[in-house]
């Protein structure tokens, strides 16, 4: 399977109306994964969907699976995503007791393996784990809502991370979530991000597909200037 190009664009369905999900999906057709976040009420104080929601999200969506898991023990839970089809599945560091041994069983079922931080939690650690996912989501807020306001000072280490990266050849994927609009995605572009959730800015414009070409083409013009 060919995997999409950078800049990706991966609109957030909590900003989707829940029981019209069917139509919602739809519209976003043209973007490159349906990211699909996952709240337990525990990891986070909120609280979404779970498989079997997501089952039928993934039998019906024109989209792959970005699956986001903001929960407890993902250690136990996330093999269940990967084993359902999501295209990919990242779980917080910050939850994970055995991060390196999670990722290899999700590539195993044949999933892609994302890792995500929080804002304050550092990213060294992941420097020398390049080769064991496939994405490092760097959170742009506290995770647990959308609509929420884009943190810069997350920046600094998404560039870091970046720079590591690039430095050691590899080709791992850089995600950033929360608060990626028309006024912020170019600066996490810059840093070099090259893939972007947005939930309000999709779901909240008047078109969802020409935001998502403008959020595309805005990530486009900025990471030329990397
Ligand atoms: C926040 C979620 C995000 C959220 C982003 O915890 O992980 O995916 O939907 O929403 P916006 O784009 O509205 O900040
Ligand atoms: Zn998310």
């Amino acid at each position: 399977m060919t995997l999409p190009a950078a800049p990706r664009i991966n609109p957030s369905i909590l900003a989707a109306d829940f029981v019209n999900m069917q139509a919602d999906l739809e519209r976003i057709a043209s973007a490159d994964y349906a990211h699909v976040d996952v709240m337990d009420n525990h990891f986070v104080p909120n609280l979404t969907f779970g498989p079997q929601m997501v089952q039928r999200i993934q039998e019906t969506s024109p989209i792959p699976l970005d699956v986001h898991l903001m929960i407890a023990d993902p250690d136990r839970w996330a093999p269940d995503y990967a084993e359902l089809g999501a295209a990919s599945v990242t779980f917080h560091l910050e939850a994970a007791a055995d991060a390196v041994a999670l990722a290899r069983r999700l590539r195993d079922v044949g999933s892609r393996a994302g890792v995500a931080i929080k804002p304050e939690t550092p990213g060294e650690s992941l420097i020398e784990l390049f080769d064991e996912f496939d994405q490092i989501l760097v959170m742009t807020v506290e995770p647990g809502f959308g609509g929420q306001g884009f943190m810069p000072e997350t920046m600094p280490k998404l560039r870091s991370l970046v720079d590591a990266a690039r430095q050691r050849g590899s080709q791992i994927w850089f995600q950033v979530d929360g608060g990626i609009s028309d006024d912020t995605i170019a600066q996490a572009a810059e840093a070099g991000a090259d893939t972007f959730v947005a939930g309000s800015a999709v779901y909240g414009a008047a078109s969802v597909e020409t935001a998502i070409a403008g959020l595309r083409e805005r990530a486009r013009a900025a990471s030329l200037g990397r």
